[in-house]
């Protein structure tokens, strides 16, 4: 099925098109806009953006696989990054990982059992004055303690609804 944007999100890239030079300057903020809709940056919307902005599906293909933080498949509706870096490293950032694949029950790459969580692993986000850290969806974690890391885990899970297999299926 053909990608389409809400009209609000239309409204947004009309607006977004004045302040660029060439349309093909827009390609980051428009997938953005999709990858915030629709979860991910499906093969429809890479067309959906080639469309819009007078490019190929190669070179908004090329756009999506160079950056990690597009994601070319479904994840679950929360993502943690975690920082292996430096840093993060030398304050406990492989505690951290392994904490979070242990309580998830997944490895880095996955998702959680309850579809809550999908694990990822980053480079260094920049925060390394306060390691260790992860990016969860938006917003950065630091001075992360184990004891902390739960709380953080526990909130954004009680917030997080996720569809039962029957609703995804019908
Ligand atoms: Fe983790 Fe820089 S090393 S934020």
């Amino acid at each position: 099925m053909a990608f389409t944007l809400s009209p609000e999100s239309e409204k947004f890239v009309e607006d977004l098109l004045i302040r660029f030079p060439t349309k093909q300057a827009a390609c980051i903020p428009l997938l953005h806009l999709c990858q915030r809709q629709q979860g991910w940056v499906s093969p429809e919307a890479v067309e959906f953006v080639a469309r819009r902005l007078e490019m190929t599906t190669s070179q908004v293909q090329g756009v999506v696989t160079f950056y990690t933080m597009f994601h070319t498949q479904p994840l679950a509706p929360n993502v943690i990054w975690v920082c292996r870096t430096l840093s993060c490293e030398l304050r406990g950032a492989r505690f951290i990982q392994k904490h979070l694949e242990k309580r998830l029950g997944c490895k880095l790459g996955g998702t959680s059992k309850d579809g809550k969580f999908t694990l990822l692993g980053a480079e260094c986000l920049a925060a390394c004055g306060n390691a260790p850290m992860i990016q969860l969806n938006d917003r950065y974690y630091e001075n992360l303690t184990i004891e902390r890391l739960d709380r953080i885990i526990d909130e954004v899970a009680a917030k997080t609804k996720v569809a039962a297999a029957s609703e995804k299926a019908g």
